[in-house]
């Protein structure tokens, strides 16, 4: 159930690269928050439009949500502008997020670029349920690598597009190197990284769970600007909303 809240923003810290990580108390929505849920968060005084962000962790017993975002527009440089002490108007969770039991116990879960701050709330939640978690981390160059210490818990490998940090390559090439004995498979990027990804876990008969970036309006299945094509169980196509029948989707629901 979704909850509104004004909540104070605890911290709202610069990493570089046009990256901002705010931490916002809201001891309700950090309390029922699950992986690969998001938020949305009205950007600006007066301002209606709300933007969907991914959670990055929620931490129920000190009542805090933390969330990684990218600043791209007014809506999101007026959130960049918050500081401490600051109210903002908060509506969430929301959506459908990575099943994680389903993940079984030895989950590859994959996140690129602004994709990777979801998987840290759900490598976490895999960890609590004693699985044995593989993190692939992928990111274009050096700047942009985010979250580091933060998967330093788990079996955690990096890359880059430029070679700049890390394994040089993309999170499929190490995907097809840790795949053997995966259980499940979870990811969250740009759509042709998903549809690498979710190619290779079919091809090697993991199940894959894949969290689709769309554009948002509503965010609570009340308009139709998220709607994605999916496949039916009869063979025809289905629309569902990213907002609320996702973002998480089995990845063979998806039309790619
Ligand atoms: Fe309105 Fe999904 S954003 S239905």
């Amino acid at each position: 159930m979704a909850i509104q809240e004004i909540c104070a923003v605890r911290a709202n810290e610069y990493l570089g690269s046009g990256l901002y990580r705010m931490v916002i108390k809201t001891e309700k929505i950090a309390a029922s928050a699950a992986c690969g849920q998001f938020v949305h968060l009205t950007c600006g005084e007066g301002n209606l439009l709300r933007r969907p962000i991914s959670i990055c962790d929620a931490d129920s017993e000190a009542g805090t949500l933390t969330m990684l975002y990218e600043v791209k527009g007014d809506g999101t440089a007026w959130l960049a502008a918050r500081r401490a002490g600051d109210k903002i108007d908060v509506l969430g969770p929301l959506g459908h997020g990575f099943d994680a039991a389903k993940l079984g116990a030895r989950p590859v879960l994959l996140g690129g670029g602004i994709g990777v701050p979801p998987m840290l709330l759900t490598a976490k939640t895999c960890a609590k349920n004693s699985a044995a978690v593989t993190m692939i981390a992928g990111a274009r160059t050096r700047d942009l690598v985010v979250l580091e210490p933060e998967f330093s818990d788990f079996d955690y490998t990096v890359c880059t597009d430029d070679g700049s940090y890390g394994v040089h390559g993309f999170v499929t090439d190490v995907l097809r190197e840790k795949i053997t004995g995966a259980t499940g498979v979870a990811a969250c990027g740009p759509k042709p990284m998903l549809k690498a990804i979710a190619a290779i876990a079919k091809e090697a008969g993991v199940p894959c769970q894949v969290s689709m970036e769309e554009r948002m309006g509503c965010g609570i299945g009340a308009c139709l600007v998220c709607a994605c094509a999916l496949s039916a169980k009869n063979g025809e196509t289905r629309y569902g909303h990213v907002c609320k029948d996702g973002p998480v989707f089995d990845a063979e629901e998806v039309q790619w």
